[in-house]
């Protein structure tokens, strides 16, 4: 596990937009995975200016994120395929066609899952996989449970999710109570992954999963076993490690 400690969320967003340049240069046509939240806002910006400036050539990169709200489509402003669209895809030259995200209208949920697996493994996994956590410690939509989940599955959200992303509804009750994500098994095959942790609100669980053992209670920690991990946090998020990372 590498950890690289940022100023704050601009400097935590530029250096983990580096990362996904250089993937983006060294392999045009790279398998990204990807992540929604305000997290990764940041890191879309930067490849977006990056992009505008020539720097940087998407035609080839193919995507795949991390996770959907179940009955939720294109046409919800909500949704993570309108989000991903909004914050990034409109604003780059990617192909509309290599883009994906597990269908959330898709009422079936052993069919989505399995569709989403075989999407996965016919692009030949991912090469970069972007992360988030959740105040519980969540990845992608993995909760904190008995044991680790392996390929995309569905969930049903935590109350603790449920209220972290009500900010993005009107209200609580809007916020959809399942949805379809990438399994811990998908996550811990991508080649290379790195997460972004921002803000004081996650410095409690930066110390708990990384810290802290591996286990299924705090999804994240998983990562401590990954091969080629990068952390990248702000000093607010790291103000409790001390010097244990
Ligand atoms: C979303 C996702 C989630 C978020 C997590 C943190 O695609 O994968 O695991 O990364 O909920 O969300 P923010 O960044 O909004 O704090």
């Amino acid at each position: 596990m590498r950890v690289i400690r940022a100023k704050d969320y601009l400097d935590a967003s530029r250096k983990t937009a580096n990362v996904i340049s250089a993937q983006v240069i060294l392999k045009p046509d790279s398998v990204l995975g990807l992540a929604t939240g305000s997290s990764p806002i940041g890191v879309y910006q930067q490849l977006i200016k990056w992009y505008q400036k020539g720097d940087l050539d998407f035609s080839q990169v193919r995507t795949v994120n991390l996770d959907e709200y179940v009955g939720m489509g294109p046409g919800d402003e909500q949704s993570y395929v309108a989000f991903m669209r909004r914050n990034l895809f409109d604003h780059i030259n990617i192909n509309p066609q290599n883009t994906h995200l597990p269908n959330g209208l898709e009422a079936n949920a052993a069919k989505q899952c399995a569709c989403y697996n075989d999407l996965i493994r016919g692009l030949g996994g991912v090469d970069l996989q972007l992360l988030g956590i959740g105040h519980n410690g969540h990845i992608g939509f993995n909760e904190p449970s008995d044991c680790f989940a392996k390929g995309t599955h569905c969930v049903e959200l935590t109350q603790n999710t449920i209220d972290a992303n009500a900010r993005f509804f009107e209200n609580k009750d809007q916020v959809p109570k399942k949805a379809y994500t990438m399994g811990i098994l998908d996550i811990l095959q991508a080649k290379r992954v790195v997460m972004i942790v921002t803000g004081e609100s996650k410095a409690q669980i930066l110390k708990e999963a990384f810290c802290g053992p591996v286990t299924p209670k705090v999804p994240a920690s998983i990562m401590q076993l990954h091969p080629d991990f990068t952390l990248i946090a702000d000093e607010a998020a790291m103000s409790l490690v001390g010097d244990l990372l």
